[in-house]
């Protein structure tokens, strides 16, 4: 069988190196917050180029902190995607307010800015909410527009939340994420480019204040003393195993994202013209976290794949407007069409840095047989 993800792979290339910090951490006891997950911290503000990271223990705590560092609450409107995980639409509902979506783009399936803009001026307009924070997406590893969300930010002088939970390492105008709202969230969970063994996350920002205050969300609200609690927070700390693990994870990160480019130029070579490829917009390096054509006929071929002992995937199938668990916000079918349209007919390939060129053919091969019948 061809893995999906191909976790056990990675393993047995960084095996000794693991093991031998997973045993350091068992041997030192500091099994929370031990010196494992402040190198990470050092490790990973380097890498994406803020001035602050904090660890923590999910992607969808990452959000949760950010929003409640912002003070997210009901009333507020927080502008975001309807074509993404429901964790970004998830935390932003918890805190109170409300999620306004802005349709995406139908090549890059991230965020469309004219549509944000069209959205702002609504809410406005009804005057029913306070318009507070967008809240973009770096889908499938590839960072939205931030050029132009920032522009709209700043027009309304609203703050952005990148959720880069699919996007660590990703490349935008030479800068990486998740460095490009005033708080970037990512996500250490182990089908990620950067994953643990196990859950894991991050938020990134270069404002000590908003960092200093995390710190204290991370840990029930802690002020100076840890009995001393200032503020609501949470238990959202990251493990120090996982800290450990990510380490060396990190070690092998950069030429992973490299080896991700090489599959998807093999894909591309394959399957450009048979389906609708996912495209990368200049001044972007995606970190491809998944792999998603488009094609009309993707249940035959998901068919065909599954016959051929080959793995595939639906990311997403319902966009966030229309599941159950947003339907009291009112939306209805048509109301984002762009993002309904890609949901008929998107599905997710085998993507991950060790795949090789004969296995992409062989996928290719299926893939081909089912489209050109
Ligand atoms: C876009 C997006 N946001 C948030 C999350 C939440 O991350 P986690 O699973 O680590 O809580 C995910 C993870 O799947 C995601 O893909």
């Amino acid at each position: 069988m061809i893995p999906f993800i191909d976790l056990k792979g990675q393993y047995a290339k960084l095996e000794e190196n693991v093991d031998k910090a997973i045993k350091k951490v068992l041997m030192h006891g500091q099994y929370i917050l031990g010196p494992e997950v402040a190198e990470l911290e050092k490790q990973l503000a380097e890498f994406a180029g803020t001035k602050y990271c904090l660890a923590c223990s999910s992607g969808t705590d990452a959000l949760l902190m950010a929003m409640m560092v912002m003070d997210f609450k009901a009333g507020d409107a927080v502008f975001t995607t309807p074509f993404t995980f429901f964790a970004t639409v998830e935390t932003i509902a918890l805190t109170g307010a409300t999620p306004v979506f802005a349709d995406v783009e139908p090549d890059t399936y991230n965020m469309d800015p004219a549509k944000l803009r069209e959205a702002i001026l609504k809410v406005k307009a009804e005057g029913k909410l306070t318009p507070k924070a967008i809240v973009a997406v770096d889908i499938f590893g590839q960072c939205a527009d931030y050029d132009a969300i920032s522009a709209i930010a700043d027009e309304f002088g609203l703050p952005i939340i990148e959720d880069a939970a699919q996007s660590m390492g990703a490349v935008y105008k030479g800068k990486r994420a998740p460095s490009f709202g005033k708080i970037g969230c990512t996500s250490f969970f182990p089908a990620k480019p950067l994953g643990c063994y196990g859950d894991g996350g991050a938020v990134f920002t270069d404002d000590k204040d908003l960092y200093d205050i995390m710190y204290s969300i991370l840990v029930h609200g802690r002020g100076g003393d840890k009995y001393d609690n200032i503020r609501l927070g949470l238990n959202a700390r990251l493990d120090t195993i996982q800290a450990a693990v990510l380490l060396e994870k990190l070690k092998l990160f950069e030429n992973e994202i490299e080896l991700r480019q090489q599959v998807t130029k093999w894909y591309k070579e394959e399957l450009d013209g048979v389906l609708q490829i996912p495209v990368v917009k200049e001044g972007n390096v995606s970190v491809w976290a998944q792999y998603c054509p488009m094609s009309p006929k993707f249940e035959a071929i998901q068919a065909a794949l599954k016959e051929a002992d080959i793995p595939s995937a639906r990311y997403y199938p319902i966009p966030m407007h229309l599941l159950g668990a947003m339907k009291y916000l009112g939306y209805k079918k048509g109301d984002m069409p762009v993002a309904e349209k890609i949901a008929e007919t998107i599905f997710a390939l085998p993507m991950h840095p060790y795949l090789d060129q004969a296995t992409v053919k062989k996928i290719a091969s299926v893939i081909k047989s089912v489209v050109n019948k």
